[in-house]
Formats: structure tokens, C-alpha cells, sequence
């Protein structure tokens, strides 16, 4: 029987799989989890995934039930109706991940053509004796130069590194940038570096191989800055007022790295001292806080960066215990608020290359997006504040078991999918936009946004809230507030303003829009209708529309292991035009505008 080989993304999962295989089999075969509540009988719909390439079997009656024409049209599939007839490729969109597999799609690979900037020269070191008492370094100059290299002095600590591993082993296998030393590797490993994309809330670390530009492994971990507050205010404000505290705000994150990069060279049989370059996106404040640059400036109006150009750091000046002499490479910020991670952000998704009209968005607690049309970058920031991420809503949390991510209402019932099946606990972000969205399209909230009469809608201590799930034992009923409602309009209609101000300063209607790319771990997990249906995202087709996990750390990963990636980020920051969103004259008019909920519905064709 033939055997075809199959690709599942965005988990960059692959397996050979037997013809007439449903995409679901291959899914389980490949190792790539597909929610299937029905266990692939063809009754629950959420099997979803969508054909990039090969040919599968016609679609059956039972995928037309679950799935719209459009969406048909566009190769979406019930992986357990659709047999494989060929060599395919399947996109496995973010609601029809298995939670635990989501928290991968951090680690996905990247192509992009390995250019290292180091080179790795084997050399025989012969020893010193009473007859030859040259230096150390002098004794490798001459074995390199043997070669045809020609190796600058040191600076002090990669000299007490090399002289060290001299005595330890006749051959060194030195890790070279140019004429510069960077260290001695040990055993007969690759040099290794680590990418960094250092987020206010979270650290995502990638350990990476410089010679074949694989991902190695992956690691997320919190930001322990967060002792200092949630925000970056409050971090500049500590960092601002005591130099102790800036220093233990930067070690922080640099002691998070060390840890993170043992851990993760241990397990591939490695040590840090393999790391010979390092490469750290993040926002203006995350960069100025990890590199101890003034931030009074950054705190206050007109909010200007000490530095804007990309930067080349001893990674060791930084507390970086990696090679002696490895390199930290900082990419370029745009402007106080829009720093290097959108940089990353728009180099992973090959902004200068777009054609059309492409708006990135990458939603947090500060939303940055930037509009490409007809190759001019347009970029700005927005203060969506934390409602997404479940603050200051009254059964809001993060991503724990038990959160509420999908919600529907349907014949007047409210259906919801929970985190690993286990009992409400709270509402997480995808599950905040879908039950506004739900509210909106079922008539409990209103246009302005005022919630309406309905079974579901109480008065509970002179608080008005939609009840979605009762409580059991000593747990409360999870419930969404009129205030709710009201916090939600305030951070839907911040990001709304800034694509009605992006597409104004361009000229275009929403319906010009070719594509929205949504980047973040948040903008992940939405449901694109959900956004839509409450007027966050534009009323444009579905499959304009484009989830790509974490692309500040594909970026970073991308300029760690090619030179010419980390010059197009160069070109990339230079040929962003940034927009000061409250300085725009129409500013108060649009956000008014944007606040208010709703947009031409949209059918939903398959439910949670
Ligand atoms: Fe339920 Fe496919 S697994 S419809």
C-alpha cells in the first residue's frame, strides 16, 4: 500500500501515513493533537483543519453540516471525514489544538537558511617548555594562522578561558566572529545560541543550533519582574527611584536566562558555555530595563527611547554567563512604545515581501500593529490595558484548568468548552471576546453596550450579570457583569481605533484589507468570529485572516541564526512610519466610534 508523507502545522509535526489514512489517523500517528470530542465519528465538529496541499477525498455530507461553503472552499476538512490520496500538508487552527499541544506552537520551526556569523576552527595547541616559553595566546595565534586566520587579543576574560581549556586539551575547537575569539567549545558540539523574546508578563527561550538552525528546545517561564508590578510603569517607576532596584530588575531577567539556558543545554547533553551568541527581542522598556539604559524619558511625554538602533552588547556585561566572549545582539526598537519584538514580529512574517494591504497585529496588554500597503510600514501602539487577559473582569483568569476558552449561546443556552474538561473555574481571554460576542449576537447586550433583559440576566446585589455557569458546593456562579461589559468596550475599541486610524492614514476601508495577520500567544486562541462579531477585527472573510503563535520569538530566533535576517531588520525598523495614536486629529471621534459593539453578524457554522 502506497505510503504518503504528511506535514501537520503549525506544530511542524510529520509522519508517513498509509494511503486512504483520515487526516485524523495521520494527526495521531504524527503526534499532533487534534480535539476530537466525538472520537472521530463524524458528530461533534471540532476536528477542524484545513488542506495547504496534496488531495484528500470529496467532501461528504456530514463535513457540509459542520462546515460553511466558504470555509469549504477555502480546503477546511473534518480531519476524521477527509482521507489522504497524497503527499499533504494540513494547518490545524488553534481551536482545534489540544490544549497541552497549543502551549507548543511556541517551538515551531522556522526556514530560514542557517548564515552564522561564527565559525568554529579545530587547532592543535602544542605545549609550552622551558625551551619555548611563549604565551598562551601567542601558541594559538600561530595554529590559527596555519589555517590562514588571523585572531585579535582577547580581552581578559575569554583569555583566562582559553588558557584554561588549553591545559585541559591539546585541541581547541575555537569559536570564531571574525577575527574575534569568542571561546574554546567543549567535546564536538555545535556552538549553540539562544533566542529571546522577553515579554512584560512572560519569557519565551529558544536554544537553538547556529550550524543546522534547528530549534533545540523551547522554554517559557514568567517574568519575575512582575515582583516589581504587573505593568511597565511600575517597573520603570522602581527602576527610576533606586539603582539597587534597577540592577536587581535587570538580573532578574538575565538570572531567568542563565537558568533557562542550563536546563535546556542539559538536556541536550550541552553546557552554556556552548551558548557563543544570544539574540533579545522585547518591548522599549523590557530592552532599556534588561540593558540598564535611563528610562525617565521612556516613562514620560512624548515617551522617546535612550536607543533606537540595534545593538551589540558583551552578552556577559549583561550577567549573561554564557562562551566568555559570546555576543548579545539587540534588534532595532521603533519608538517608546512599539520596540523590538514588533520589529521581530513583522521580520517572521516577511513584512518587506507583502503584497497588498497586510495588517499585523500582535494583541497584549500594549497592542502594537502595523499596516503594510503597496510596501510602505505603517506602525503604532495602543493601550488595550488587561481585560484580555482575564484582569479586572469579574471571573476572569489566565489559562489555568478549568477556564472557560469557548463559549456559545444557542437556543437561549450557554455551551462552553472548558480547559482540560475540568469544571468552570473562570473565563480566560478567548472566552471573554466569545461570550461578548455571544451576548452581542444574541441580543443580551445592546450596540451601546448595555445588557438587556433576558432568563439568563440578573440583579445580584444591585450588579447586573449574565449568568453562565452555576456554582457547585462552595464554588460561585461564574457570571459576566454589566462593568464587565464596559472594560471589554474600552480595550476592543483601543485596538479598533488603531486600525480605523492605520486605514485612514492610508486611504483604504476595512474591505481593503488582503490580510490580518494576528500574532501572540492571545491572539492564538481567539476565535476570529468572536472578534469580528464585537467590531475588534474588521468584517472581511474569514480566510483573510492568519493566527501565528509567537512571532516576536520566531523573529528572534530568525536573526539569531541568519546575518542577513538580522540586516532586514535593520531595513525593517528604518522603514517604519510611527504613528502617535493620540496625537491624530479624528483620535476622540474614532475611539468613540470603537467603543460601540457589533458589526454585520456572522453565521456560525460549527459549534464548540
Ligand atoms: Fe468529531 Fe471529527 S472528531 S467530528
Amino acid at each position: 500500500m502506497d505510503s504518503f508523507s504528511i506535514k501537520f502545522g503549525p506544530v511542524g509535526l510529520e509522519t508517513g501515513c498509509p494511503a486512504g489514512s483520515t487526516i485524523l489517523d495521520c494527526a495521531r500517528r504524527a503526534g499532533a493533537e487534534i480535539v476530537s470530542v466525538c472520537g472521530g465519528k463524524g458528530t461533534c465538529g471540532h476536528c477542524v483543519v484545513q488542506v495547504k496541499a496534496g488531495r484528500v477525498s470529496p467532501v461528504d455530507d456530514i463535513e457540509k453540516k459542520f462546515i460553511n461553503p466558504r470555509l469549504l472552499a477555502a480546503g477546511y476538512r473534518l480531519a476524521c471525514r477527509a482521507k489522504v490520496l497524497s503527499d499533504g500538508e494540513f494547518y490545524i487552527p488553534p481551536q482545534s489544538l489540544s490544549t497541552m499541544q497549543r502551549l507548543q506552537v511556541e517551538g515551531n520551526e522556522i526556514s530560514v537558511k542557517p548564515e552564522p556569523s561564527i565559525n568554529v576552527y579545530p587547532v592543535t595547541i602544542s605545549p609550552p617548555t622551558l625551551a619555548d616559553v611563549r604565551a598562551d595566546f601567542e601558541r594559538i595565534q600561530l595554529a590559527l594562522s596555519a589555517q590562514g586566520i588571523k585572531a585579535r587579543v582577547p580581552e581578559p576574560s575569554v583569555a583566562r578561558h582559553l588558557s584554561a581549556a588549553m591545559r585541559n586539551n591539546g585541541t581547541l575547537r575555537l569559536a570564531m566572529r571574525g577575527q574575534e575569539i569568542i571561546g574554546a567549545l567543549p567535546g564536538g558540539r555545535n556552538p549553540l545560541g539562544l533566542a529571546v523574546d522577553v515579554g512584560t508578563t512572560k519569557i519565551a527561550v529558544y536554544l537553538m543550533d547556529l550550524i543546522t538552525g534547528k530549534t533545540l528546545d523551547v522554554r517559557g517561564a514568567a517574568n519575575p519582574q512582575a515582583e516589581f508590578g504587573a505593568d511597565i510603569i511600575a517597573r520603570m517607576a522602581a527602576a527610576i527611584h533606586s539603582s539597587a532596584d534597577a540592577l536587581k530588575i535587570q538580573r532578574l531577567i538575565s538570572d531567568t536566562l542563565n537558568e533557562a539556558a542550563a536546563e535546556m543545554c542539559a538536556r541536550h547533553g550541552a553546557s552554556r558555555e556552548d551558548i557563543v551568541e544570544a539574540v533579545v527581542v522585547g518591548n522599549t522598556a523590557m530592552h532599556h530595563l534588561f540593558l540598564r539604559l535611563p528610562v525617565e524619558q521612556l516613562a514620560l511625554s512624548p515617551y522617546v527611547p535612550s536607543v533606537s538602533s540595534a545593538m551589540d552588547v558583551r552578552a556577559s556585561d549583561t550577567g549573561l554567563d554564557f562562551a566568555a566572549g559570546a555576543n548579545l545582539h539587540l534588534l532595532p526598537n521603533i519608538a517608546g512604545y512599539v520596540g523590538a519584538d514588533h520589529v521581530a514580529m513583522l521580520l517572521s512574517i516577511d513584512i518587506l515581501h507583502q503584497e497588498g494591504a497586510v495588517l499585523a497585529i500582535d494583541i497584549g496588554t500594549n497592542t502594537e500593529m502595523c499596516l503594510s500597503h503597496e510596501h510602505r510600514l505603517m506602525s503604532l501602539s495602543c493601550a488595550s490595558g488587561p481585560a484580555f487577559e482575564g484582569a479586572h473582569i469579574s471571573h476572569g483568569t489566565r489559562v489555568i484548568d478549568g477556564a472557560i476558552e469557548s463559549l456559545r449561546i444557542s437556543n437561549g443556552k450557554v455551551q462552553y468548552r472548558t480547559i482540560g474538561g475540568k469544571p468552570p473555574a473562570g473565563i480566560c481571554g478567548s472566552g471573554i471576546i466569545d461570550t461578548l460576542a455571544a451576548l452581542v449576537t444574541n441580543g443580551v447586550v445592546d450596540a451601546s453596550g448595555r445588557m438587556l433583559e433576558h432568563s439568563l440576566v440578573r440583579d445580584s446585589n444591585g450588579v447586573r450579570e449574565f449568568l453562565i455557569a452555576r456554582g457547585t458546593g462552595d464554588s460561585p456562579d461564574i457570571t459576566f457583569t454589566q462593568k464587565d461589559v464596559r472594560e471589554l468596550q474600552l480595550a476592543k475599541g483601543a485596538i479598533r481605533t488603531g486600525i480605523e486610524v492605520l486605514l485612514d492614514e492610508n486611504n483604504l476601508k476595512e474591505q481593503d484589507i488582503d490580510r490580518v495577520i494576528i500574532a501572540g500567544a492571545f491572539g492564538t486562541y481567539i476565535d476570529v468570529e468572536s472578534a469580528i462579531d464585537i467590531g475588534m477585527f474588521p468584517a472581511i472573510p474569514k480566510d483573510r485572516f492568519q493566527q501565528v503563535g509567537n512571532a516576536a520569538g520566531m523573529g528572534a530566533k530568525m536573526a539569531l541564526i541568519s546575518g542577513s535576517k538580522r540586516s532586514e531588520s535593520r531595513t525593517i525598523a528604518e522603514q517604519v512610519k510611527y504613528i502617535e495614536l493620540a496625537s491624530h486629529p479624528d483620535f476622540n471621534k474614532i475611539f468613540t466610534r470603537s467603543v460601540r459593539l457589533g458589526q454585520a453578524p456572522v453565521r456560525r457554522h460549527y459549534l464548540i
